[in-house]
This record gives C-alpha cells, sequence and structure tokens, in this order.
C-alpha cells in the first residue's frame, strides 16, 4: 500500500516539479490538441459565459500560470489576485498578465493554506488546480475568502473512467506524484461548501480523436470523426449517469 505522504511533504514535490518542469507531456498534448479540437472551442464559450460575472469583481486566481488566460478582452475584474506555490509559476504569470490593464498583485501561497482574509472575493477560480490540493482544506479556505454568495469556477481533469486510470498508470512522467483528478468523493465535498452546476467534456472525442490522428495526422483536427465523437460527447454529457465516463469538468457554482 501507498505510505501517506504529509501535506508539506506534498506541497514540497509540487514546487520542485514546477521550478524544476520535471513532466513530460509531449505525447498527451499531441492527442489533446488533436482529439479536442472542438471542446477546446465548446470550453471557450462556456468559459465567456461565466467570465461575463467577474467584470468590476475582486478575483483570486489559485495555482495557475496562463494566469487570466481564459480572459477575453472584455473580461475587466476590478482586481485580480494570482497565487502558486512555485516560484517559477509565479514568474511565467507575472510575464502573462503585463499587458492587462486592471490591477494584478502575485503571491506565493499554498492554495491549501490561503493567508487572505475572510471574505476578501467575489470570485475564485482555476484550471487544473484543484487536483493537486488537499480539497478539504483548500476548499475551506477558497469558502472562507469568498464574500456571501461568492462564486467559484474551476476547469479539473477526472479520473473515473477505467481508461482513463490505465493510462495514467502507464503514465506516470505527465503527473506530479500526488496528484488526483477528480472522483465522485470530491463532488461530494465541493457540495458540502457550494452550490454547483456542471459541464462535462471528452468521453467520444479521446475514442474517435485518437483514430482520427491516426488516419487523418496531426494538423488536420477539423474533420468529420472528430466533429462525430464531439457531438456524441455533447449529446451524452446531459445523461448524468454518464458523467464518470469523462475527462474534464467545468465546475461552477456558489458559496452556501
Ligand atoms: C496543472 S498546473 C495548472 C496550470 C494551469 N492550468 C494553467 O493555467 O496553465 C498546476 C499548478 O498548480 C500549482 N500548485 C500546485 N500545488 C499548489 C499549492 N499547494 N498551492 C498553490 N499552487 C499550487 C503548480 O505550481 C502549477 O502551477
Amino acid at each position: 500500500m501507498k505510505k501517506s505522504r504529509s501535506l508539506e511533504e506534498i506541497n514540497q514535490t509540487e514546487k520542485d516539479y514546477w521550478n524544476e518542469s520535471k513532466l513530460d507531456r509531449t505525447k498527451i498534448k499531441k492527442l489533446r490538441r488533436h482529439a479536442f479540437f472542438y471542446s477546446y472551442k465548446r470550453e471557450k464559450h462556456i468559459l465567456n459565459e461565466l467570465l461575463k460575472d467577474f467584470n468590476d469583481k475582486d478575483v483570486l486566481e489559485i495555482g495557475s500560470y496562463t494566469w487570466a488566460s481564459w480572459f477575453n478582452e472584455n473580461t475587466k475584474p476590478k482586481s485580480l489576485s494570482c497565487i502558486n506555490i512555485s516560484e517559477k509559476e509565479l514568474e511565467k504569470g507575472k510575464k502573462h498578465t503585463a499587458s492587462k490593464d486592471f490591477h494584478i498583485k502575485h503571491y506565493l501561497m499554498d492554495a491549501n493554506d490561503l493567508t487572505f482574509k475572510d471574505e476578501s472575493f467575489d470570485i475564485v477560480f482555476g484550471g487544473a488546480i484543484l487536483h493537486h490540493l488537499d480539497i478539504k482544506k483548500s476548499l475551506e479556505h477558497i469558502h472562507r475568502v469568498l464574500k456571501p454568495g461568492g462564486k467559484i469556477v474551476f476547469l479539473e481533469p477526472l479520473n473515473m473512467n477505467p481508461l482513463y486510470k490505465i493510462y495514467r498508470n502507464m503514465n506516470p512522467k505527465e503527473r506530479t506524484p500526488d496528484e488526483h483528478a477528480l472522483v465522485s468523493k470530491d463532488f461530494e465535498i465541493i457540495k458540502e461548501k457550494f452550490t454547483f452546476n456542471h459541464y462535462f467534456f471528452d468521453f467520444f472525442t479521446v475514442i474517435f480523436g485518437f483514430i482520427s490522428l491516426k488516419i487523418f495526422g496531426d494538423k488536420k483536427y477539423d474533420n468529420w470523426l472528430n466533429k462525430f465523437g464531439y457531438n456524441l460527447d455533447v449529446a451524452s454529457s446531459k445523461i448524468s449517469f454518464l458523467h464518470p465516463l469523462f475527462a474534464r469538468v467545468i465546475i461552477y457554482g456558489t458559496k452556501k
């Protein structure tokens, strides 16, 4: 059985992995770029709708390095605070935000132990971050720093489909050792603190995208096979018992 590690150990490993760029995602990047061609457009469309809420708000982004990369030209929060546990990621983040014309601050901070005052933010968001954290601890902090009625938006990977579990076990270099793509018990933890809804992405897109990549080749994303997989996903993502099949989820909700 895997020995459980302390949060300090996990945080140090995360810091080292991101500071030293230890991950190798070359293989998965190519498949994602091909297979998710249509679902990335759907993701963008959904995020653009959710981003309308960000204007004139105090917003916190946790654990991301592309910072504000979701934002479009109309997104203008009152303030944006960005945190990361890795110095290198934080520096990259500063570069990404250099051209933005709203008030931005960067902090080296652990998302499991936010040091902001209670009720500081209207919105907390992040891309592929909750699954790097102690979900219970971090959500308690996120809940605490949100104002009454404050909102969350997260885009996270899922690990409920046995096929993805097998793939992950076979490709450990693509992930940090302690990260844990979300499973159903994590949704139960989120439910304790937030009312939320979700959009699920990428089951058939992965299968048909994989075949499409073999048949059509790398840059030929825009083809009928990819589109067929995508359309199947959009239809099946509306059926709740199929949700565990999917690879990614957007969670959007409100503080209880
Ligand atoms: C998968 S990456 C997210 C990248 C992000 N989607 C982006 O915008 O490109 C995970 C990020 O979480 C950060 N991280 C990991 N553990 C953290 C913690 N305890 N507190 C804050 N940030 C953390 C890592 O340094 C890394 O930047």
